[in-house]
């Protein structure tokens, strides 16, 4: 079988051999290969679209090698960097507001990874019942402590990777994932093959949840969820929502994100 279609300078032409896709009539076959390629065309028409609105963006460096619990930390002009890596940055706070608004909807106790420039932390403070945040880099868990003592909600700082900690943790009513790869092994995993970042976190954060429980994760994705994307979550969850965070301005020299919005994702349990 062959699905052949032409679009404004690409060609799209699958080639499937008898034994694959082997539906009980010809006529789903031909539905189903036919509904999979329209995918296909449709993503490469959206990409094609926004390809001139992307910000210019700079080469991503290596992970420097080493632990990451034990690099220096540095904050410049609203740049959290570790290890070469610009690991949060300032521009993304209209994102961080509308996931952390998300993620406290249902009150009681969240669960934050990741404390970067503390932004999220600063609005989820305030907004539950109590925060208890995990972070790896010594020096930002530092800094973390140093904040939690002027926070209004009971919070606590555990230090360590969340792959650590959380099995030594009970269950939350938010779960709040901003984390960031360790090393080019992990950058190749959760951002370059999986189908977002969170992926691998989404069976054990299931586990962590209260019945009114919900998860929102720094998703990677522009507008929309990609198929394998929905299917990674709903192995995992029985609902999402999903909105778009429009109006972001990643600078210039921006290395981990070009484009002006950014899907959030509610998961429930
Ligand atoms: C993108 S920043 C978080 C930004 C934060 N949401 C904010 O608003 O500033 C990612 C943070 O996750 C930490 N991190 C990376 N891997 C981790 C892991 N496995 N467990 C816990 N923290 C991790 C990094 O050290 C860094 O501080």
């Amino acid at each position: 079988m062959r699905v052949i279609r032409h679009l404004r300078s690409v060609d799209v032409d699958v080639l499937l051999r008898d034994d694959y896709v082997r539906t009980p009539t010809e006529r789903q076959r031909v539905w189903m290969v036919n509904r999979a390629v329209d995918e296909l065309v449709e993503a490469l028409a959206r990409a094609d679209a926004d390809a001139g609105t992307l910000v210019m963006g700079r080469e991503r460096t290596p992970i420097e090698e080493g632990a990451w619990g034990t690099r220096a930390a540095s904050v410049r002009d609203g740049t959290l960097e570790i290890a070469g890596q610009s690991v949060m940055q300032d521009w993304e706070a209209p994102l961080m507001e509308r996931m952390t608004q998300r993620v406290c909807e249902g009150g009681g106790h969240v669960l934050e990874l990741g404390f970067g420039l503390g932004l999220s932390a600063g609005m989820i403070d305030g907004a539950c019942m109590r925060h208890t945040v995990v972070e790896l880099n010594s020096e930002v868990a530092a800094a973390a402590r140093r904040w939690s003592k002027t926070a209004t909600t009971p919070t606590v700082i555990l230090e360590g990777s969340w792959e650590d900690v959380m099995p030594q943790l009970g269950s939350f009513d938010g779960i709040f994932m901003d984390t960031f790869p360790v090393d080019d092994t992990e950058f190749e995993r959760v951002v370059v093959r999986d189908a977002t970042v969170a992926e691998t976190f989404f069976a054990m954060a299931a586990g962590h949840l209260s019945d009114r429980g919900r998860l929102v994760y720094y998703t990677n994705e522009v507008d929309s969820l990609s198929r394998r994307h929905q299917r990674a979550l709903l192995r995992s969850f029985s609902r999402f929502e999903v909105e778009v965070v429009r109006g972001l301005r990643p600078p210039d020299d921006c290395d981990y994100w070009w484009h002006d919005s950014m899907a959030v994702v509610t998961a429930y349990v």
